[in-house]
């Protein structure tokens, strides 16, 4: 081994200015402020702006994870964006943020993976660095799920948000025990059926709408969370009571409880923003790991174990040492 790990050096988050409480919601579809958060803790979402694009989104949170890491631009070397809502069909969205962040070296690509996209790119992203094929790395979550919800389905619309967030990951010599100690990432095609979108360039030529059988997947998300929690410890001598923060992929509140409840961890170290702006989607882990970070709860030598699960379905976990 070349003794490189990879290790957060900045995290930045991104929410558009509109905000559509579930009072608003209430006025779209037969639905209630009483029934969105009974079911799911939301209480309101942010809608990106006409003209605001996934790209946009992902810029303003890139631009503030290279600040909080110290560094410019011009020394990110690689940018990873994962979502699901790209601006376009091609390019990746990742190249548009290159070029808007100004950046004109090395590489940029997309990871469509869904919500567990974040998760997918911190794996991708430790096995790139400690490769020795990048020293900083941008690697963003970014979603305009507003864009491919069907806003008069109240069972899928009232779930979901835009947003972005984003971190730097640098490779450190003599890093100690801090950086990623382990990940797994987990995929089931067989189950594409309960959560998916109904179109795509080369299926329907359009790019279609959500669609989600919500309790199916509400059953799987839990099992699946918890047992890829089990497995990211194997071959670590770290069990999940070393835990000080779990920061999960924010779907929905009752998953953050029941996934936590199976696992016997605290709620109090979970951190929960989903109330604040539903499922982003590949933006919810970084949102709420740059909500941690600046309040004060991560702190330096922390244990915080990152989970998504999404689309796929497809599902990870990741263990890092703040
Ligand atoms: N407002 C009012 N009533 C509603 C709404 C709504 N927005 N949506 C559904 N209902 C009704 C249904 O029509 C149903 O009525 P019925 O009993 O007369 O048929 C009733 O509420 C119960 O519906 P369920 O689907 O059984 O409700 P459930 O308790 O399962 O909650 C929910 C639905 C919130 C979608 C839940 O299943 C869920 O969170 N599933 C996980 C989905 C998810 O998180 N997906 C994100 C992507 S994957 C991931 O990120 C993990």
């Amino acid at each position: 081994m070349n003794g490189i790990r990879t290790v957060v050096a900045g995290v930045g988050s991104y929410l558009p200015d509109r905000i559509v409480t579930n009072a608003e919601m209430a006025r779209m579809v037969d639905t209630s402020d009483e029934w969105i958060v009974e079911r799911t803790g939301i209480n309101q979402r942010h809608i990106a702006a006409d003209g605001e694009y996934t790209s946009d989104l992902a810029i303003a949170a890139g631009k503030r994870a290279i600040e909080d890491a110290g560094i410019d631009a011009g020394d990110i070397d690689m940018v990873i964006v994962a979502t699901a809502t790209p601006d376009e069909t091609f390019p990746a969205t990742a190249v548009k943020v290159q070029a808007g962040l100004g950046i004109t070296q090395g590489a940029a690509f997309d990871i469509q993976a869904v919500c567990s996209g974040f998760v997918y790119g911190f794996s991708v992203a430790d096995n790139l660095i400690r490769g020795g094929m990048s020293k900083n790395l941008l690697l963003i979550g970014a979603e305009t799920f507003s864009r491919i919800l069907d806003w008069e389905d109240r069972t899928t619309c009232v779930l979901f948000g835009d947003g972005a967030g984003a971190v730097v990951l640098r490779g450190e010599q003599g890093a100690g025990d801090r950086g990623i100690i382990a990940s797994k990432l987990r995929s089931d095609g067989t189950k594409h059926d309960l959560l998916y979108v109904d179109g795509g360039p080369s299926t329907t030529q359009t790019t279609g709408k959500l669609r989600m059988r919500g309790r199916d997947v509400f059953k799987h998300a839990v099992n699946n969370l918890a047992d890829i929690v089990q497995e990211v410890f194997e071959g670590t001598d770290l069990s999940p009571s070393d835990i000080d923060w779990i920061v999960p992929h924010q779907a929905n509140r009752r998953i953050l409880d029941a996934t936590a409840r199976k696992l016997g961890i605290a709620p109090d170290k979970v951190v929960v923003t989903v109330q604040d702006h539903g499922n982003t989607s590949a933006a919810s882990v970084p949102l709420a790991l740059d909500r941690a970070v600046r309040d004060g709860r991560i702190k330096r030598g922390d244990l915080v174990l990152l989970e998504a699960m999404g689309g796929g379905f497809t599902w990870g976990a990741s263990l890092v040492r703040w």
